[in-house]
């Protein structure tokens, strides 16, 4: 007889819909990295392992809060001067949103997450980009609620593919998901197709939530926030410290409630929610009143070298027989796709590049795609003399494959 004190704990049902593609594959890059084999991580969006280095001020002023004293909970939503720094850098971008709509939060992620459990409803629809960022899925998946994939379009240039959007918009569609600029494809929307997303989700009573962790590395200069097209959307937009002020593990991040009145009960619901979280981490929120009141030049750097890394990228994979790739205009991803042979998938492809060079990207069908597509996500943020050896191994590994 089984007894309870050797019977397993049994976890919760919704775990097993929650997946992390991009953290989940690391256990086999541990085994391959335990065989003796170096690998190179690209499967994950952070600048500081490739050599990329936190803002001086930004240090200065983190360091400087904690001798401070500011090492207590601040009140839930965050210190009254960051969020007013945030509320300020708004409006300098084109949209007026008052320091009580703002929220500090741990990372654009934590943002999401408390949005969506305050939006949503079990059964309930979100309209999300394939391929998508996976925490949208993943916390969709925890709430019980339905994330319903709308194409992006790797023939134009991965735009919001907008004929799809309107046909999936139903009853049960509660919200919009926009990334932009996007991880994984690098494509930043134009205006033009911002205003349909507004427009789509103004008449149908959606929230849109807008992920824009990544407008100021939009090779071409930063991107306006979306609610600037139409202040009066039901629009909520996020952003942190992790990518474009190069501290993505201080959990540092912002969101900002659009105006419209339709937005009240759900600000009021998100803060009643973020009380029960205490407060994101309290000297960081000093950081963000620097990154966004002082110089911001390294920006200009950062951006000049991503380009150059994103235009090698793209000439050394669509050099590769069998492989092509749309050229990201933002950030530090790019989705290529190789033609796979009958019955393999691009998990087989991805695991396959791993085992024999130990170089480790992302299969597009962690993204949502489909496994038979081809994509998969590689991060360029190793320097170029490192990159050309990646795309070197990675020309031979696809030549042996697509033989195979
Ligand atoms: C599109 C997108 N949204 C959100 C996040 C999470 O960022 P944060 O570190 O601000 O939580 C990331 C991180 O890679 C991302 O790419």
């Amino acid at each position: 007889m089984t007894t309870h004190a050797t019977s397993a704990i049994q976890v919760a049902s919704r775990v097993h819909g929650f997946s992390y593609a991009i953290r989940n594959i690391v256990a086999e890059a541990r085994k391959v990295e335990a065989a003796g084999t170096r690998v190179r991580y690209l499967n994950i969006g952070d600048p500081i392992p490739f050599g990329f280095k936190t803002p001086q001020n930004l240090l200065d002023a983190v360091e400087r809060a904690m001798r401070d004293g500011v090492n207590g909970y601040t009140s839930s939503p965050g210190i009254e001067s960051a969020r007013e720094a945030v509320a300020d850098d708004f409006t300098a971008r084109g949209l007026e949103i008052p320091a009580d709509r703002v929220l500090l939060t741990m990372g654009t992620s934590e943002g999401i997450e408390l949005t969506l459990s305050a939006l949503v409803d079990p059964g309930e629809d979100v309209l999300v980009p394939v391929p998508t960022y996976p925490l949208y899925t993943a916390v969709l998946a925890k709430l019980g609620a339905n994330a319903v994939y709308y194409r992006t379009d790797p023939t134009n240039n991965w735009m919001p593919d907008l004929d799809h959007i309107k046909k999936l918009i139903g009853p049960n569609t509660r919200a919009l998901v926009m990334i932009n600029p996007n991880n994984p494809t690098g494509a930043v929307y134009s205006d033009e197709t911002r205003r349909e997303m507004l427009e789509l989700a103004n008449r149908h009573g959606l929230l849109l939530l807008a992920d824009e962790v990544y407008a100021d590395l939009a090779y071409d200069g930063p991107v306006s926030p979306i609610g600037s097209l139409d202040p009066d959307a039901p629009v909520v937009s996020y952003s942190s410290l992790s990518k474009a002020y190069l501290a993505p593990g201080w959990r540092a991040g912002w969101m900002a409630v659009g105006t419209s009145q339709r937005l009240d009960d759900l600000l009021a619901a998100i803060k009643k929610l973020a009380d029960g979280r205490l407060c994101s981490t309290a000297p960081m929120q000093a950081a963000i009143t620097a990154a966004l009141r002082d110089d911001r030049s390294h920006q200009d750097t950062f951006r000049t070298e991503l380009r150059q890394r994103a235009e090698l990228t793209t000439a050394r994979l669509n050099a590769i027989d069998g492989m092509s790739c749309v050229e990201p205009t933002a950030a530090f991803y790019a989705m290529p796709r190789v033609s796979l042979p009958p019955g393999k998938t691009d998990e087989d492809y991805v695991l396959g590049l791993l085992r024999s060079t130990g170089v480790l990207c992302v299969h597009g069908s962690g993204f949502g795609l489909p496994p038979g597509d081809g994509f998969m996500r590689v991060v360029f943020l190793a320097n170029p003399k490192e990159l050309g050896e990646i795309y070197d191994l990675m020309a031979s590994f696809t030549k042996e494959f697509l033989a195979s």
